[in-house]
């Protein structure tokens, strides 16, 4: 398995362009099942989940071809042939349950693995099925499966969610616009790949309205037609490389960026000491400071603090003078790259969903091993900022999400290295 080798202490300085947004792509994809013409992403990220997600629609019948490098996604369900999502695609990534919605609206049924390893258990997916079944699908587990019909179609109905919940609400959505009738989603999530993806279904001749608030209504069509989108730009590695030079000191130029994308992260960052300036070719980021100053930090669906950029946050508030807290509200046991930063040196003690940091002057480079997809690169983040080497074993993570880290980091004067596994 390949390593990241990060020697740290050089200070940032350059442009990094921000890749087209994973989360927006990966339910953008499978949006294509409903339709038999076709939708072509451009501004599509080249990265191992999408990889998967085409592997997955490519078992159902569609053609996805990568065009221009993987830039971008031609796809045509024209010719269907399956309705099966089977536990060898499904369990490498937990997206894959967003066929579910569009499969049932096309074909009237759907069977789709169970996510792997968490049945209606930690990270369950009861939200998509209760929304599914207000829309009149009918659901059944069975031997690992999500197996749902829907014999008469479905039709347009209320969906209320207790929490908010990104996926069910895309699941929902898709499904919806082939429903008979009108369709309210309540306490949907407001995240931009749901606004991302509310426009290339209305491109597609959808009738949805309230995109981005927490009201979603849905008008059902017949037939939706072919399109072309562009997807939003990607605001985790957005973020991610706003903490880089905040980390390392220097500037970078985030070609891309916006504001809005990460408005409630930008204002921590400004609290932290880092200077954030919005320009037309993106978002510019410099640490004014020696050392950027604690935060308090609390995690929120959109428009809150993501999830997604906690363990990259942690990373910068563990040299950050004073005593930050940081509090995950989204998952429990999200805390899996606190013990690697602490073998870096830092001072982190995690209590249930709480994290206390107290800053310290430096970190120190060590061997470390990457736990999920964030974590990995919230260790590489550290490394920029710490003395001496740090290796981050485990990368196949950091592949699934971040395209080229390596060449993006280096071009900015990080040195860093891939080291391939024979
Ligand atoms: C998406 C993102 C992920 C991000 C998360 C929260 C994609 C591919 N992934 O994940 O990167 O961290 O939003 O912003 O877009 N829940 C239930 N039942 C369900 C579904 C969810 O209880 O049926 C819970 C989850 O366990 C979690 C919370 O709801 O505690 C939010 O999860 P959700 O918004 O659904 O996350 P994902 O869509 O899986």
């Amino acid at each position: 398995m390949d390593s990241i080798i990060v020697t740290g202490g050089r200070e940032l300085n350059g442009q990094i362009p921000i890749a087209g947004a994973k989360n927006a792509c990966l339910t953008l994809m499978p949006a294509t099942l409903l339709s038999e013409e076709p939708l072509t992403l451009t501004n599509a990220p080249r990265l191992a989940d999408i990889r998967t997600m085409t592997t997955l629609l490519q078992s159902l019948g569609a053609e996805v071809t990568a065009l221009n490098e993987g830039r971008v996604l031609a796809m045509s369900s024209h010719d269907m042939t399956g309705h099966l999502a089977h536990y060898d695609i499904v369990r490498k990534m937990r997206a894959s349950i967003l066929v579910l919605g569009p499969l049932l609206a096309r074909m009237g049924q759907a069977v789709v693995s169970l996510p792997g390893g968490c049945a209606i258990g930690a990270r369950p997916v009861d939200l998509h099925l209760r929304g599914l079944e207000a829309l009149g699908a009918e659901m059944d587990l069975r031997e690992g499966y999500v197996h749902a019909r829907a014999p008469r179609g479905l039709r347009g109905g209320e969906v209320e969610f207790p929490i908010v919940s990104v996926g069910a609400t895309e699941n929902v959505l898709m499904a919806a616009t082939l429903a008979r009738g009108t369709t309210v989603i309540r306490n949907a999530a407001q995240e931009p790949e749901i606004v991302d993806l509310a426009r290339c279904l209305r491109a597609m001749g959808a009738r949805i309205e309230g995109e981005g608030t927490p009201t979603i209504v849905v008008e059902g069509v017949d037939r939706l037609r072919g399109a072309t989108h562009p997807v939003v730009i990607d605001r985790i590695e957005l973020g991610t490389y706003m903490l880089a030079p905040a980390i390392t000191g220097g500037e970078v130029l985030c070609l891309g960026g916006r504001r809005d994308l990460v408005g409630a992260f930008c204002d921590k960052l400004e609290e932290a000491g880092i200077d954030v300036r919005e320009e037309p070719e993106g978002l510019r980021v410099r640490r004014n400071r020696d050392r950027a100053r604690a935060v308090s930090v609390e995690t929120a669906p959109f428009p809150g603090f993501p999830t997604d950029l906690q363990a990259q946050m942690m990373a910068l508030l563990a040299t950050a003078e004073g005593v930050s807290v940081l509090e995950e509200r989204i998952f429990e046991n999200r805390f899996m790259h606190a013990p690697e930063l602490v073998r870096m040196g830092a001072d982190i003690e995690v209590h249930g969903g709480t994290a206390t940091v107290t800053g310290v002057e430096r970190l120190r480079g060590a061997p470390v091993m990457a736990t999920d997809l964030r974590a990995s690169v919230s260790l590489i983040l550290a490394g920029l900022g710490a003395e001496g080497e740090t290796i981050v074993n485990r990368v196949y993570h950091l592949d699934r999400g971040y395209e080229r880290v390596e060449e993006k980091l280096g071009a900015c004067g990080a040195k860093i290295e891939r080291v391939k596994a024979d």
